[in-house]
């Protein structure tokens, strides 16, 4: 069956398992104070929180994953967190790509990458060009990366592209910005899982999550588990998604000719 490019908006009738899961992985310093440690034991548990959840993920067939690891505004943090996350970040990089390639796996980072230094962007690149034809999941990690920023720098890319006379600004469309965000050509996240509690998008996916379903569970990240991620997946399965349409129009589709456009 071929794969649908633009799944999330097209009516068609919804999979009970997500093709696309985005999370925002939060509540590691919390889980860490809660213990009496320093906040990066947090952050160590938090990687091991996601390789679990990457292979949950190969074993369900869900696609898709992208993963929220650092945000532009994560900067404001003290310098120490701040390194101390690059360094996590670097070493898990070097001990979690090859076997990502081995899982046949394929890896990508979206964001402002340069901001973390050549050797730091240098290593993101061959992980990428290793796992470039994996096509059993692809794990895209955002680091440095904020939804506005994403935008923009589409937008930007238009406006050289309307500047020099390439493209007639009265034709831009929402379709015209899509191949230029870090997300092009990938499916919009099905279901949005944030741990930790709280209840707001930091900056993440703006642009596809438009209507993504979101999912929110107070359990801090390195406690979500398999367990936890069934009951996301339950949730998810549970909803109506009508993109606009009634419920009723979804209800015949899926009745009548599922697989069909509502
Ligand atoms: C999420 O956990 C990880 C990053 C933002 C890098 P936090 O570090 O935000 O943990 P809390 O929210 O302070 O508990
Ligand atoms: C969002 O978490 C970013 C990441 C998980 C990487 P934050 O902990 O930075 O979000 P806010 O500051 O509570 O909104
Ligand atoms: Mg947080």
């Amino acid at each position: 069956m071929p794969e649908p490019t633009k799944p999330s908006t097209s009516g068609a009738v919804t999979p009970p398992v997500p093709l696309h899961v985005a999370v925002i992985m939060d509540g590691n310093g919390r889980w860490a104070k809660s213990r009496g440690l320093p906040r990066f034991a947090g952050h160590r548990r938090g990687v091991e929180a996601v390789r679990d959840l990457v292979a949950a993920c190969g074993e369900k067939g869900i696609r898709y994953l992208t993963l929220f690891a650092f945000s532009s505004e994560n900067w404001r943090r003290p310098e120490t967190e701040v390194r101390l996350l690059l360094d996590l970040f670097g070493m898990a990089l070097d001990k979690e790509v090859k076997k990502l390639h081995a899982n046949n796996i394929r890896f990508r980072v979206i964001g402002d990458v340069a901001a973390f230094g050549d050797k730091l962007m240098e290593r993101i690149r061959q992980g990428e060009a290793l796992t470039r034809d994996n096509t059993a999941l692809t794990l895209t990690i955002a680091a440095n990366y904020g939804g506005r920023w994403d935008i923009v720098q589409a937008c930007r890319e238009l406006a050289r592209r309307a500047a020099t006379g390439t493209i007639d600004p009265e034709s831009i469309t929402a379709d015209s910005l899509e191949p230029f965000l870090s997300m092009a050509k990938m499916p919009e996240p099905d279901l949005f899982i944030r741990t930790g509690g709280e209840q707001r998008v930091s900056n993440f996916l703006l642009w596809q999550l438009a209507y993504t379903e979101l999912y929110f569970t107070p359990v801090l990240w390195p406690d979500f588990d398999r367990g936890q991620f069934e009951i996301a997946l339950a949730s998810y399965a549970g909803r109506q998604r009508r993109f606009g349409h009634t419920g009723e129009q979804i209800e015949a589709a899926t009745s009548g000719s599922a697989g069909k456009r509502a």
